[in-house]
């Protein structure tokens, strides 16, 4: 058995943020923004809105697309750095509110590279044997811990939900995933107890992020003995136009085979991937069946790659 993706979903709060809204209350402009992100606008989740609502939409959509009841689910696993709560995390609630009866539930930080972690476990787990299907969510409401009065981070981030269904598939194609971290790399990106904002070396943060996504990649395709040109579609954790860009760059990947939409969405840390996948598909962009190349890079630092089958 091989563990593939069966069903996307994604579900973005209602207002959208402009980059006008930033030229009118810092000091910067449409134009930068748009010229070293490729961001032009991201959507912000109500202050009092709950991020599980829309978690739970995107699980429904993905559900959806697979084709599968939510009360046959036995896991959830929720990537997510913005929980509603303290405890518990958001993966209980949304496998309540799917009416999953007394399914493992459970919530999975590791910064921008917590779906491909959450994924990679996903896979374990049905590959051993001890799940036929995971759903598997990336949830952020990074205006939670954004400074809006920052220039430098504020631009950069945005709310969203994703979820893949992640099954057992008989002569699917297997999974392979490198993940990694380094925790001595903490000092360039974090929130700290005190602040509760994420601070950040963006220029670091950068020049790691390609090199590290593009390495890793590398390295899962060498496991497969595959080349860049057996993926069909690569979706790299969208931090950056610039930085997706340097990646496919350096891969050799056209532009007919990767996936941005960071120019609507920003970063949203563990959901950008998910989230991306659902809107390529709603866009045509992925066949019916395929392999999905994907990377991501973010605090910790913690970093990996992974190609997929769908
Ligand atoms: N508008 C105008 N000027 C700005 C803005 C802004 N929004 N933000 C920064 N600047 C200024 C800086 O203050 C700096 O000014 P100075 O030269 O007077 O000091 C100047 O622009 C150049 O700054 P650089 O950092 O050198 O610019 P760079 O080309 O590197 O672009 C950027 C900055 C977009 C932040 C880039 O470094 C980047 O994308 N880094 C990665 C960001 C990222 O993906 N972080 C992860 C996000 S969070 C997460 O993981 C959840």
């Amino acid at each position: 058995m091989s563990a593939v993706i069966t069903g996307v979903g994604a579900a973005l709060p209602e207002r959208v943020v402009p980059n006008a809204y930033f030229a009118d209350h810092l000091d910067t402009s449409d134009q930068w923004i748009v010229k070293r992100t490729g961001i032009r606008e991201r959507r912000w989740l109500d202050e009092d809105a709950h991020l599980a609502d829309l978690a739970l939409a995107a699980a429904h959509d993905a559900l959806d697309v697979a084709g599968r009841d939510p009360a046959g689910l036995r896991h959830v696993v929720v990537a997510t750095t913005t929980p509603d709560r303290v405890t518990p995390g958001l993966a209980v609630e949304v496998a309540a509110r799917l009416g999953t009866p007394h399914a493992a539930a459970f919530d999975l930080h590791a910064a921008c590279a917590g779906f491909l972690y959450a994924l990679d476990h996903a896979a374990a787990l049905i590959e051993s044997g001890r799940a036929e299907t995971v759903l598997v969510c990336g949830a952020e409401a990074l205006t939670r811990i954004t400074d809006r009065t920052d220039r430098s981070t504020a631009v950069l981030l945005g709310d969203a939900a994703g979820a893949v269904v992640l099954a057992a598939v008989p002569d699917g194609p297997a999974p392979t995933f490198a993940l990694a971290s380094d925790g001595e790399q903490i000092p360039l990106l974090y929130a700290d107890r005190r602040e509760r904002v994420l601070r950040m070396r963006g220029r670091e943060i950068y020049e790691h992020a390609i090199a590290k996504m593009s390495a890793y990649t590398r390295e899962v395709l060498a496991l497969r003995s595959a080349k860049i040109d057996d993926i069909d579609l690569f979706i790299a954790h969208q931090a950056n136009a610039r930085i997706v860009r340097g990646v496919a760059r350096e891969l050799g990947i056209p532009d007919d085979r990767l996936y941005l939409n960071v120019d609507r969405v920003a970063n949203t840390s563990s959901a950008s991937i998910p989230v991306a996948l659902a809107q390529a598909r709603a866009e045509g962009r992925t066949g019916p069946t395929g392999l999905l190349g994907t990377a991501a890079f973010g605090a910790g630092v913690t970093w990996g790659a992974g190609v997929v089958g769908w």
